[in-house]
């Protein structure tokens, strides 16, 4: 029996490839950066299914290309990057790897606050710099855990994960989630409340139309001078502009971010030029374990849609209706 035509935009670890080489005739795309737009539509060409990433744009264009294609496999809990509506209207599921990156990602929101209010990158700069003279009484000082009040936007699995995790540093935890219910100490504010009286506050919303640009000149003047912000959500819940002007003008005490608007941020972005902001790049869900754990969901949910099984993790259950 021929077996089905898949196109794989990366080279995704091996616990989900050998998955997916088993069952499928798979083209996988070998490079390190992601196909071009023109490469995307080509390798869909004739294709019955596709195990795309977070930085391919599946539109309805390319839900086009193949009158074949039966599933989209997104390797990422995110799918802002796949047109959902388009998919659904084509009765096409949408699979994306959900839990998987939970814990990973909390514990990289934790590092990166951690980082910003105690002033690593800055001081590990100033190490390099050769610029450490002597142990001084207000050398980079930061900013305390115990006691202060950690706000999370968007209370969803990770959201609920910082949580956790902030029970064991007595910190106060209040979140703003209308379809959250209390979990891990957390107490339900209103957004207004979270911004002006979080000394951290981290962002775990998916990115949608309602949540673009969520932090803005606006939101970001309610915060504290002393707050200090961590996205490790989606880059364009924060507008750049209005971060690196609450930033230079100290109006807030500093921000980490794992992801940006642009993806990548070029190093000439003016936020780079701040010592009180700290980008890495997109590094939430990057251990072993964990991409390995999202390869082998997003090659089970492709194997599910070609078979015409239900999907493990459907973005748009819509679809079975
Ligand atoms: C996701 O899965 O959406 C994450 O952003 C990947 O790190």
């Amino acid at each position: 029996m021929q077996k089905p035509k898949v196109f794989v935009t990366r080279r995704i670890p091996e616990k989900g490839l050998s998955l997916v080489r088993d069952f499928c005739d798979a083209e996988i795309w070998p490079d390190e950066l992601p196909p071009s737009r023109e490469a995307l539509l080509r390798g869909l060409d004739h294709v019955d299914g596709l195990l795309s990433l977070l930085t391919d744009r599946i539109d309805s264009a390319a839900m086009d290309v193949s009158s074949n294609l039966r599933v989209i496999s997104n390797m990422a809990v995110g799918v802002d990057n796949v047109d959902l509506a388009a998919a659904t209207a084509r009765r096409i599921p949408v699979g994306n790897t959900p839990g998987a990156l939970t814990d990973a990602t909390a514990d990289m929101t934790f590092a990166l606050m951690m980082a910003a209010a105690r002033r690593i990158v800055e001081g590990e700069r100033y190490v390099r710099e050769g610029k450490w003279k002597t142990w001084s009484p207000q050398l980079l000082l930061g900013a305390d855990f115990v006691g202060a009040t950690w706000g999370i936007l968007g209370f969803g699995r990770i959201g609920q994960a910082v949580a956790k995790r902030a029970q064991g540093f007595d910190l106060s935890v209040i979140y703003y989630d209308p379809a959250a219910s209390p979990a891990f100490g957390a107490s339900a504010v209103s957004m207004e409340e979270l911004l002006r009286t979080s000394d951290f506050i981290s962002v775990h919303v998916p990115l949608t139309a309602e949540t673009h640009h969520m932090i803005n000149a606006e939101t970001l003047r309610l915060m504290k001078p002393t707050a200090v912000l961590v996205n490790t959500a989606r880059g364009p819940v924060v507008d750049p502009n209005a971060l690196y002007a609450a930033l230079k003008a100290n109006q807030i005490f500093a921000a980490a971010l794992d992801v940006t608007e642009p993806e990548p941020m070029p190093a000439d972005h003016p936020l780079l030029e701040l010592p009180n902001c700290l980008v890495v790049p997109h590094l939430g869900s990057a251990s072993k374990q964990t991409r390995d754990q999202m390869a082998y969901l997003a090659a089970e949910n492709l194997i599910a849609g070609l078979r015409g099984e239900r999907l493990p993790h459907c973005a748009n259950p819509d679809v079975y209706a």
